[in-house]
């Protein structure tokens, strides 16, 4: 069966293991039949992505695109709705940490985290959820934090913004319930990714890989439509890193 799976940040770190995560499944179970709909504002990024998720057979869409640029999402999801029929699953997964003492994080760091983390993850999901909404079934990921419960030294600026993504998510499952639209929260701790820029030896051995998150997620997608789950806390085994 098909699916649309639209995946936002799909060109690095977890997004780019979801997508490898969906098209590994599709591998597995060819009545899986995955679209996947890539998106970040780094065209080879995803044009690399994209390839290897073609030589598994997955058929692909890149978008280059900042969710931030509020005016553009609609037409941005219509196109999307035009050439595939409908958005199945849509993976909000773009987001930025500026980390640092809390007496230095600047304006700029402080705009530039809430326009991603908050403005473009709340108007894209405006966008998308009315499609799921009618066809009564979907499914919305928000891939948070751990930092979406607890606060770390360096992460008041981040801390708050995952913060207020669980706020959106919570507001969202009142009005997915209603329509059989399933909503995850997948809240991961410390995984080597660009966002950490370059991390030594030792601090990357206590943290996750991104294919630790991946694979839940996708577990998570196949599971009948009837069954949701609504939370996937991941940590290191050795607990945060950043404390
Ligand atoms: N890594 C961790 O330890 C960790 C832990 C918990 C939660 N998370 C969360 O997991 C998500 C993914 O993080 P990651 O570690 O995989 O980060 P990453 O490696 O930096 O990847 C982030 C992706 O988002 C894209 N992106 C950023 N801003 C965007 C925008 N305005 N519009 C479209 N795409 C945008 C980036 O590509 P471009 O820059 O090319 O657009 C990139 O593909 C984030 O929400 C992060 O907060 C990460």
């Amino acid at each position: 069966m098909k699916h649309t799976i639209v995946i936002t940040g799909a060109g690095k770190g977890i997004g780019r293991a979801i997508a490898l995560d969906f098209s590994r499944a599709a591998s597995a179970d060819p009545s899986f039949e995955p679209v996947l709909v890539l998106l970040s504002r780094t065209g080879s990024d995803l044009e690399s992505l994209a390839a290897e998720c073609a030589s598994r057979g997955v058929q692909t869409e890149c978008i280059v695109a900042d969710i931030t640029e509020i005016g553009a999402l609609q037409a941005l999801v219509e196109d999307i709705v035009g050439r595939h029929g409908t958005i199945d699953c849509l993976i909000n997964n773009a987001g930025v940490g500026r980390f640092g003492p809390f007496t230095e994080l600047t304006e700029e760091d402080y705009q530039y985290t809430m326009d991603i983390n908050l403005k473009g993850t709340f108007f894209l999901t405006q966008k998308v959820f009315p499609i799921m909404e009618s066809n009564r079934s979907g499914h919305i990921f928000f891939i948070t934090s751990v930092a979406a419960e607890k606060a770390y030294p360096s992460s008041a600026l981040y801390s708050m913004s995952k913060y207020a993504q669980k706020g959106l998510v919570e507001a969202m499952r009142l009005y997915a319930v209603k329509c059989g639209v399933r909503i995850t929260n997948v809240m991961p701790g410390a995984a080597v990714t660009p966002m950490w820029g370059e991390l030594d030896k030792v601090t990357k051995n206590l943290m996750m890989m991104p294919e630790d998150i991946s694979g839940p997620i996708v577990q998570a997608y196949l599971l009948p439509q009837r069954t949701s789950v609504e939370e996937i806390v991941l940590r290191p085994v050795g607990g945060d890193i950043n404390e």
